[in-house]
């Protein structure tokens, strides 16, 4: 697979030194500095550093309960940090996710029952109709189309099926490609292929990645697996048990992916 990383061999370095970097540059889409994030009294995220190259593929791996859907929430705007620095694009999370730039394919993906799944994924076209006129007088790039969409997520077949007739590994299948369908910027997946089998899982991570390359969308995928990470992501970020900081940021070249999983889980295990 190609990847949009910067090339620089198997460096791998440790989340921190580099983050407190001030302003965005054209490179990045996510620049996070210092985190921290409270619930329930506790913290969940506890000074994340982060930075998202702009055209990458990002994989954040760490255990469960850690914070990883917490950190993707802000990310995509939907909850603020309640200390440090998070900007989209250069601009608020929120902001960024206003002007459909930030597409999210949440862990438990809800769709809409009544719908069918065909409907499912062409809604966020439909529900924003006058801007897609907008767009398109402005002459901005073509979206996806959705029923190709669903082709490349092998659910063609049951376009028009209703979501409760579909598996829960269908469903999450349905979620990707109605987050692809307004071409968004940037693309946060929270662990999209939990609910399919292993071969399932192989061939939507290579769909994932082709629609990746071809949309130039910046992914921000989180996995358990670092199998997953390393064959999908050009850098992968290893977070801490919760609360979760970063604990070590590791490239992944082609060819390299063997020792750059043995990098990963060294990060993992050094902070268990
Ligand atoms: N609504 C909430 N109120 C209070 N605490 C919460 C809430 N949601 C999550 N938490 C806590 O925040 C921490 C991080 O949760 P989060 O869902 O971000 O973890 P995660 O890394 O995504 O876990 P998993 O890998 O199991 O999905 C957990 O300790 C959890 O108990
Ligand atoms: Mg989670």
């Amino acid at each position: 697979m190609s990847r949009a990383g910067d090339g620089d061999g198997d460096g791998d370095e440790t989340g921190g030194e580099h983050a407190h970097e001030t302003g965005d540059s054209d490179a990045n889409s996510v620049t996070a500095a210092g985190l921290v994030r409270v619930r329930g009294g506790r913290r969940t995220l506890d000074g994340v550093d982060l930075r998202v190259q702009r055209g990458g593929f990002t994989a954040l791996v760490g255990p469960s309960g850690c914070g990883k859907s917490t950190l993707l929430r802000l990310l995509a705007g939907l909850e603020t940090p309640d200390a440090g620095r998070l900007s989209v694009f250069g601009q608020p999370p929120a902001r960024a996710a206003a002007r459909k730039g930030v597409g999210v394919v949440p862990q438990d993906p809800a769709l809409l029952p009544w719908l069918s799944v065909a409907a499912n994924v062409a809604l966020p076209l439909r529900v924003n109709r006058a801007g897609e006129r907008a767009r398109a007088a402005a002459g901005a790039p073509q979206r996806p189309d959705p029923d190709e969409l669903l082709a490349t997520v092998g659910l063609a077949d049951v376009a028009g099926a209703r979501p409760h007739q579909l598996s829960g590994g269908m469903r999450q299948r349905v979620a990707v490609a109605r987050a692809f369908a307004l071409a968004p910027e940037l693309m946060l997946l929270d662990e999209p292929f939990s609910a399919v089998d292993e071969l399932t899982r192989e061939q939507l991570q290579a769909e994932l990645g082709a629609l990746w390359r071809r949309w130039r969308t910046t992914v921000v995928l989180v996995t358990h697996s670092l199998r997953e990470a390393v064959a999908l992501a050009d850098t992968v970020v290893a977070l801490s048990p919760g609360p979760a900081r970063v604990t070590g940021v590791v490239r992944v070249v082609p060819g390299g992916e063997d020792a750059a999983e043995e990098q990963v889980r060294a990060h993992l295990l050094a902070r268990a």
